[in-house]
């Protein structure tokens, strides 16, 4: 049963005003907020469980390493991964990026081709322009119709011997379009022998995620888009691939052994994870996926699904309206402008006066606002605890704002 007043209690935040108003918190697609149950975890491993982890002897230690590692289990069955070490936590899908553009570094040389598409954020584009300046590569670019669809044809042209590396988001942050990863997948295998990355930051909070059905090398997302708390996220790589590359950063808990003379690495995960984690976070990260197994990833995705159908027909009712990527497969996102209103943060301010909160200007995602010729979007991103009526709210606040505005 999916009783969506049973999970808007769960979330205290959803019952504060803003501005006077009831909060509408449409800005998930920047970050979710955070159920109780998560909230919980966090304020429980504080007053209770707080310690260094893999590091001590003593009970509390013990017992937050434990946590700890379930969670990264729980993460791993989220994923479908084939082992717990090949889940690495980091501190967000940034962090994720850059770390495997870094490791990457060596296997590259001069003229080798890395592919990414324009519907990139600018994390999954800058990690691998640094990438390029190290190595002399070269970055080659997937276009986009005027319906924000990847032109795949380009992708057969681009692979080639010197492609070692593709990397594409599962689902836009801009424009919340579903790129067909499972075809540019097999595409690059076909045709190449590149490592396949997919930056899963707009993904993972939707769907299923199967990274064996899937077959790629690594898949990114962040914590604080799925309900988790912020400075979480993950790193999934293959064992092999994981195994064979170098660390990122260096310093405790990575190592083997060290020496003066030199220093041997320690296995999965440890590898990759210097330094003191995120322990509550990670914890929590665990418990957040617990909810979204609770609620069910079916019903999540079936809601949100539903909630950006229902936008989407009664925006476009409005005179003036363009809606980005309106034809394109979509999941989670409404990202809009209005005729004769230049700039998207006006429309964004007056629904701020309305308690409804979005996201406005181009959502680090310059590349596709000079696609279309725009310097931003209004954009409207859904969660599971959002309702219809809130959508109702939005709409009348766009039309308030379209009298106002032209
Ligand atoms: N990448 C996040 C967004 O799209 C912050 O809003």
């Amino acid at each position: 049963m999916f009783d969506i007043q049973e999970i808007r209690s769960q979330f205290s935040i959803l019952d504060r005003e803003v501005n006077g108003k009831p909060l509408v918190y449409l800005d998930n697609a920047a970050t979710s907020q955070k159920p109780n149950s998560v909230l919980e975890v966090c304020h429980a491993y504080y007053t209770e469980l707080n310690a260094n982890v893999h590091r001590g002897i003593h009970t509390l230690s013990q017992l937050a390493t434990e946590e700890m590692e379930l969670s990264r289990r729980k993460i791993q069955k989220f994923i479908n991964a084939e082992h717990d070490f090949e889940v690495i936590f980091t501190k967000g899908t940034t962090e994720g990026l850059n770390l495997i553009a870094y490791i990457l570094t060596q296997k590259l040389q001069k003229d080798d081709e890395i592919i990414i598409s324009y519907l990139e954020h600018h994390s999954n584009i800058v990690p691998w322009q640094m990438l390029c300046e190290r190595t002399g590569a070269k970055l080659r670019v997937i276009p986009i119709d005027e319906n924000g669809i990847l032109q795949l044809d380009y992708l057969d042209q681009f692979l080639s011997e010197k492609t070692k590396i593709v990397s594409v988001n599962q689902v836009s942050n801009a424009l919340g379009i579903v790129n067909p990863i499972e075809e540019i997948i097999a595409k690059t295998r076909k045709n190449s022998d590149a490592y396949i990355v997919i930056d899963g930051a707009q993904s993972a909070p939707h769907f299923n995620i199967d990274v064996q059905k899937l077959d790629c090398d690594f898949f990114v997302f962040s914590g604080h888009k799925m309900y988790a708390p912020m400075g979480t996220g993950i790193l999934y790589g293959k064992r092999e691939i994981l195994e064979a590359l170098p660390p990122f950063h260096g310093g405790g808990e990575m190592i083997a052994t060290c020496s003066f003379e030199g220093t041997t690495y320690a296995g999965l995960p440890f590898k990759y994870e210097a330094g003191t984690p995120n322990v509550g976070g990670n914890i929590a990260l665990g418990a957040a996926v617990d909810f979204m197994e609770k609620v069910g990833r079916e019903n999540i995705q079936n809601h949100e699904n539903a909630l950006l159908e229902y936008a989407q027909r009664h925006l476009l009712e409005l005179e003036g309206i363009k809606i980005y990527g309106e034809k394109a497969k979509r999941t989670g996102v409404v990202s809009f402008n209005l005729e004769g209103v230049g700039i998207s943060s006006d429309v964004g301010m007056i629904l701020d006066k309305m308690g409804i909160a979005v996201r406005t200007g181009h959502h680090c995602t310059q590349p596709i606002m000079n696609f279309f010729n725009i310097a931003g979007t209004v954009r409207a991103s859904f969660a599971v605890y959002n309702t219809f009526e809130e959508i109702d709210i939005l709409v009348e606040g766009v039309k308030k704002a379209q009298r106002m505005l032209s």
